[in-house]
């Protein structure tokens, strides 16, 4: 069931999703050479508090961190560790808050220094097709036009999308209908409505789409070990249209 929200419950949405790109921007500013993601983690979590909101993810399904935080073949649902970033990795930071009880989540792909062209366009397109799913995200269109979107810019530039994980509503709880898969068709699926609130985010590989869990039970890697990117925001459709929530100003 999908919950629709009201203007003033989208205002705290946004309030929450606004903590997590403040955040996020702390930890672009912080990706260099020699840190290591738990040092990310670390000021994640204390840049969300000083900000009197929760980190979302700690103890979320027993997940122990505050941050995601995946390198290279990683996808999604990397842990902080003593891993130490280097010159050429892609990170993947995806953050989340509750906050005068409501969710923001959101994410990106960041470059560690100087990487190679085939990483930085992998980036690009990855959030291309999260603007390109952003820009579908109108009432009356269908569910299938945001996952069409994604994997048309995806797959056209020679990548692949991850099936295994998806998009999601996200209100008073973090996940909430509906699931939105970076896959699909256009027309398809439910019609999209003023106030609903939507996590887009495409998970992007630059080979195939297949995946797998490692035995921390958590981090998702490609199977064939291809580098993958993933951007999200929190997004709510409005009688004007896709309201980016997690953006900044
Ligand atoms: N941002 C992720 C999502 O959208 C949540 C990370 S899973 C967690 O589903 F367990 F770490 F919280
Ligand atoms: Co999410």
């Amino acid at each position: 069931m999908v919950i629709l929200k009201q203007p003033d419950e989208i205002d705290k949405v946004q309030a929450s999703s606004r903590i997590v790109a403040e955040t996020l921007n702390v930890l672009r500013e912080r990706i260099k050479p020699g840190v290591t993601t738990r040092e990310l983690d670390k000021i994640a979590e204390e840049t969300a508090q000083k900000r009197g909101a929760k980190p979302a993810f700690k103890g979320y399904r027993g997940y122990p961190y505050s941050l995601c935080a995946s390198v290279n073949e990683e996808v999604v649902h990397g842990m902080p560790s003593n891993r130490v970033l280097k010159e050429g990795d892609i990170i993947g930071l995806d953050f989340g808050v509750y906050y005068q009880g409501f969710y923001g989540d959101a994410a990106i792909t960041l470059p560690v220094g100087r990487v190679s062209e085939e990483a930085a366009r992998l980036m690009r397109v990855t959030e291309r097709s999260l603007y390109a799913a952003i820009d579908q995200a109108c009432a009356g269109n269908r569910l299938g036009d945001i996952s069409a979107a994604v994997q048309t810019t995806a797959e056209s530039a020679g990548y692949s999308v991850v099936r295994d994980f998806v998009g999601h509503g996200i209100g008073r709880n973090m996940h909430e209908d509906p699931q939105i898969p970076n896959f699909g068709k256009k027309g398809r699926g439910i019609e999209l409505q003023t106030g609903m609130v939507l996590a887009i985010e495409p998970m992007v590989n630059a080979g195939g789409y297949r995946v797998k869990i490692l035995r921390d039970g958590w981090t998702v890697i490609t199977e064939d070990g291809s580098l993958s990117a993933h951007f999200e925001h929190s997004v709510a459709i409005t009688d004007n249209g896709p309201e980016i929530l997690s953006r900044l100003n």
